[in-house]
């Protein structure tokens, strides 16, 4: 596996490193997070992408937002409630920011009356908390899902769910490591995944990394490549699930799992629970992010489209349940697609 995504070196007085994703692939830099402010343009310009990844990254955050308060246990609550609100407005849909944020709160409230420097020291180890459940969450996707990848088949995946996106071996391509670690062989094919390019710049470089054979697709070839036969499988991420299952996940992620269902290909989502929200009772809650026209017009430095070009540029996308074969997750994979499989899984709170 390559190295993290994201971590915290030291203690208290440690530092927040990420590998800046926005270089990859042609440069390979890990960069510090000073502070509050960095973190979340970090995320905001998706440095640090992918739900889970958010969601480790926004917990060491608070860890950064309160290393500079004084020891005083309310000077140290008023940072973490400004540094929780503060990296909250970062990005809007993938809920695994949300649900870390919530984890951090709730940890600093329960050590109210502990002093200062007890409530910074539990907040550290709540995030590396986070980290070390999120790595072991994907390993135990990667676990329920292996069999999905059989001998000689072909796998499609769009945009990165891979070890860039998380803390350790990705939720969508955990399966395939593990399937690859077991000695199968088979195909990948990665949607290069417009505007941002996840899946060539991301997903291909990591699943090269990792010995995985691997073809990069333009997002507009997924429907031949499936007329021909060439994909078996398709394998997603998600950034929030639905109580009802209805996913929202890189935008392009619902034309591909319309085109699995006309061609009679099952079409997976792989997540773990931090990703469900369950307050949702369908897709139709969840907030969309919008982005800057400019990524669309100017992708990567060069105009492609006239002068005031209108635009419309979402940057995710819902696909609804009745279009998802199953949901593989760490406790196992949901098959059907319900809410009471869903409920019945993962209990009645999430993470
Ligand atoms: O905009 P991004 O790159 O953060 O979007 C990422 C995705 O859509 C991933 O598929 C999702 O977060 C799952 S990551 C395990």
């Amino acid at each position: 596996m390559p190295e993290p995504t994201v971590r915290w070196v030291g203690g208290l007085q440690g530092r927040m490193e990420l590998i800046d994703q926005t270089l990859l692939p042609t440069e390979h830099t890990v960069i510090t997070c000073r502070t509050v402010e960095e973190v979340w343009e970090a995320i905001k310009v998706l440095r640090v992408r992918g739900a889970p990844a958010i969601g480790v990254a926004a917990a060491m955050g608070v860890v950064v937002g309160v290393q500079g308060a004084p020891d005083d246990e309310a000077a140290v609550l008023e940072a973490v409630t400004e540094t929780c609100e503060y990296l909250a407005t970062s990005r809007p849909t993938a809920v695994n920011l949300f649900w870390a944020l919530d984890r951090m709160r709730r940890v600093a409230n329960a050590h109210r009356g502990a002093g200062g420097p007890a409530v910074k020291e539990a907040l550290l180890a709540e995030a590396k908390a986070i980290r070390d459940e999120d790595a072991a969450m994907c390993r135990a996707i990667g676990d329920a899902g292996r069999h999905l990848v059989t001998e000689g088949c072909g796998v499609l995946t769009h945009c990165n769910a891979g070890s860039l996106a998380t803390a350790e071996y990705g939720t969508a391509l955990a399966p395939l490591y593990r399937a690859h670690e077991a000695g199968r062989s088979f195909r990948v094919y990665a949607d290069e995944t417009r505007p941002l390019l996840q899946g060539a710049r991301l997903t291909t470089w990591e699943l090269m990394q990792a010995g995985v054979d691997v073809t990069l697709i333009c997002d507009n070839m997924a429907g031949v490549l499936m007329r021909q036969g060439m994909v078996d499988l398709v394998l997603v991420g998600a950034d929030r699930i639905a109580a009802n299952g209805d996913t929202a996940n890189k935008i392009g992620t619902y034309s591909v799992a319309v085109l699995a269902k006309h061609h009679g290909v099952p079409f997976y989502v792989a997540a773990p629970s931090s990703t469900f929200d369950l307050a949702l009772d369908s897709g139709d809650g969840i907030p969309i992010e919008e982005r800057g026209a400019e990524e669309v017009t100017h992708g990567f430095g060069r105009q492609t489209a006239p002068d005031d070009a209108k635009t419309y540029c979402p940057a995710f996308d819902v696909t609804p349940a009745e279009l998802i074969e199953g949901i593989v997750t760490e406790r196992g994979i949901v098959s059907p697609v319900t809410a009471a499989g869903l409920s019945a899984a993962l209990g009645e709170g999430r993470g």
